[in-house]
């Protein structure tokens, strides 16, 4: 399995700190964002990754992790060169997935739960977690222990339980993300991926022992480090 982490966008809501930096290179805590990923990853085994970023910072994630060998891992990189949506950016690692199977991962997404991945066999996996404020995210529906439903940021969710930035597909996802039409906030929307794979039947859902944040807005961002911290 390969892993992807997707490092691109604007990080528009965390204005002027990303100003002149990309998002992923802030700090949470004592590290870089993008090592928290960096690091789910490698615990689940992972040793090629491809980190996906927009043309304005690339040349930082190089200067900061290189080739990957300081990690164990070998480490490529590839330019998102308009921000169009998390699918979107995925369709560009198609030629890196080789037909294999992959592990993505959100850049503002912080894990504390190692990541079982080693018994995927097809169709896509996601991660659960309950959370206070579910409008923020990707919202599961659940019948009888099974997702029957995702909804992305919904105004009246039908649970708590966000779908967190972390997905595990077969190689069929990059037909899938062909197939996809820009939802209205003119982005391919990943919940269109994931809900491909739930109407197939083919989404395994699994839930989060340990902490979970994103980290893309200002209380998130504070709450990353905070979490962070008292876990170290
Ligand atoms: C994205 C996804 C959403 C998911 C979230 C996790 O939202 O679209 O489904 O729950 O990441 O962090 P974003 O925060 O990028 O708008």
């Amino acid at each position: 399995m390969k892993g992807i982490i997707l490092a691109g966008g604007t990080g528009s809501r965390l204005a002027p700190l990303t100003k002149v930096t990309n998002k992923h290179l802030l700090p949470i805590y004592n590290k870089p964002m993008i090592y928290y990923p960096l690091q789910t990853l490698i615990e689940a085994g992972i040793k090629e990754i491809l980190i996906i970023s927009g043309p304005g910072h690339a040349g930082d994630f190089v200067n900061l992790l290189g080739s990957g060998k300081e990690f164990g891992i070998r480490l490529s990189y590839e330019i998102q060169d308009e921000a169009g949506g998390i699918a979107q950016a995925l369709g560009l690692a198609e030629d890196f997935a080789d037909e294999e199977d992959i592990c993505v991962i959100l850049g503002d997404n912080i894990f504390q739960d190692k990541i079982e991945v080693d018994d995927f066999k097809e169709g896509a996996r996601i991660f659960l977690k309950p959370v206070e404020d579910p409008k923020r995210f990707g919202v599961a529906e659940i019948k009888e222990e099974k997702v029957i439903g995702i909804e992305e940021k919904p105004e009246n969710p039908k649970s708590n339980l966000a779908v967190t930035g972390l997905y595990v597909y077969d190689n069929s996802v990059f037909n899938v993300i062909k197939t996809l039409k820009p939802s209205s906030r003119g982005e391919l929307e990943i919940t269109d991926v994931n809900n491909h794979y739930v109407k197939e039947e083919k989404m395994d859902a699994k839930k989060l022992k340990g902490f979970w944040s994103d980290a893309g807005t200002f209380e998130s961002l504070y709450r990353s480090s905070s979490l962070v911290k008292k876990n170290q």
